[in-house]
């Protein structure tokens, strides 16, 4: 009998056969094989908060700018690029060896004012063009995967068919211009993946419903047209009150998955600006959500990447739209504002370390 095995059967006959685990042969390769999770990095703390950058090293193993790459950000006027913040995350990404993505290409949100200026399908598609062009190559090479197109259906409203959101892409070029990025973005960098990237299809409910079906047709539609649209980025922003439909979510990844496209969930995050005021409660509520989610996904798939929208409770965007009433602070993320890891690290960790 092997060391190994008699020290198996003896742990075995004394504490019960659930706690023995071989070690696994190669450790590297193991960890190898986790889900990578990884977390959007704003600039400000980023340069100023020494935690904020170990907590991305410790716990991440991707990233995404959560500014830096909006059209504001990057074309601040018509005529200039401005590439310096998403320089900067990438610099500290590139230096700790993890991959960065970009976000985003297009997006009706974060757009600079002189785009309102845009009033004609010639001229939009030629400010598309400019843009993915010189973007998508200066970073070819380094940016793997792309959030191409962010958020294109519209809120549903009730006894109406779903349609796009409004955008100066929308309104001069009409839907092409999903299948026009795509397809730009394809042509300057052909190993990257390309992703449509949409929020509110994981909930219950009529709305989840309906946007869960209007993005079933778009991505279908667009892969009917020949677009080079390689995945699907489920958002995962999430109404803190509203239960996950797990069923409907598992049937919309199936889908994804039998159309041969990746799966992603890639912002995770937790208004909880209606949840109860006590922290356990709501720290429990938050990873219950993220739990819900995840089963759903991993039922159907093993999905590409796991991302939160931030890491820390320090940083987040959530209080610009779900402030709480009581003065408390929002806790919509992995760790606390004092970078102590909360219930959501471990359902993250825990789905994310399925080897399977
Ligand atoms: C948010 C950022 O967190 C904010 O800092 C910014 O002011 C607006 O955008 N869906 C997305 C993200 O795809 O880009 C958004 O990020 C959150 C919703």
């Amino acid at each position: 009998m092997g060391g190994a095995s008699t020290v198996a059967a003896l742990a075995g006959g004394t504490f019960g056969l659930n706690l023995v685990r071989a070690a696994p042969a190669n450790a590297a390769a193991h960890r190898n094989r986790r889900i990578p999770f990884g977390a959007c990095v704003n600039v400000g703390p980023l340069q100023k908060d020494a935690e904020y950058r170990a907590a991305f090293v410790a716990y991440c193993q991707q990233l995404v700018p959560e500014g830096g790459m909006y059209w504001y950000d990057l074309r601040p006027n018509r005529d200039q690029f401005n590439f310096g913040i998403a320089d900067t995350i990438l610099t500290f990404a590139d230096a700790n060896e993890m991959p960065m993505r970009g976000h985003t290409l297009v997006w009706y949100g974060a757009m600079p004012e002189w785009t309102k200026q845009i009033s004609s399908a010639a001229e939009a598609e030629r400010e598309l063009t400019l843009h993915i062009e010189r973007v998508v190559s200066r970073y070819r090479g380094k940016i793997r995967t792309w959030h191409v197109v962010n958020e294109p259906i519209d809120d549903p409203v009730a006894g109406k068919p779903v349609g796009l959101r409004p955008s100066v892409w929308l309104q001069n070029l009409g839907s092409k211009h999903i299948d026009l990025a795509f397809r730009l973005a394809h042509q300057v960098d052909p190993s990257a993946e390309l992703l449509l990237n949409e929020f509110g299809v994981e909930s219950a409910g009529a709305d989840a419903e309906a946007k869960r079906q209007a993005l079933l047709a778009l991505v279908r539609d667009l892969l009917a047209r020949g677009a080079p649209l390689h995945g699907v980025g489920l958002q995962g922003h999430l109404p803190g009150k509203v239960e996950i439909d797990r069923d409907r979510l598992s049937q919309l990844v199936s889908e994804f998955r039998s159309l041969g496209l990746s799966v992603h969930v890639t912002e995770f995050d937790v208004a909880d600006d209606e949840l109860p005021a006590s922290p356990a409660v709501r720290d429990a509520i938050v990873a219950a959500r993220a739990y819900d989610l995840l089963e759903a996904v991993f039922a159907a798939t093993r999905p590409a990447a796991v991302f939160t929208w931030g890491i820390t409770d320090r940083y987040t965007w959530i209080p610009m739209w779900h402030k709480r009433a009581d003065g408390l602070i929002n806790r919509p993320l992995p760790l606390d504002q004092n970078y102590r890891p909360k219930p959501l690290w471990s359902v993250i960790d825990y789905f994310c370390g399925q080897t399977g």
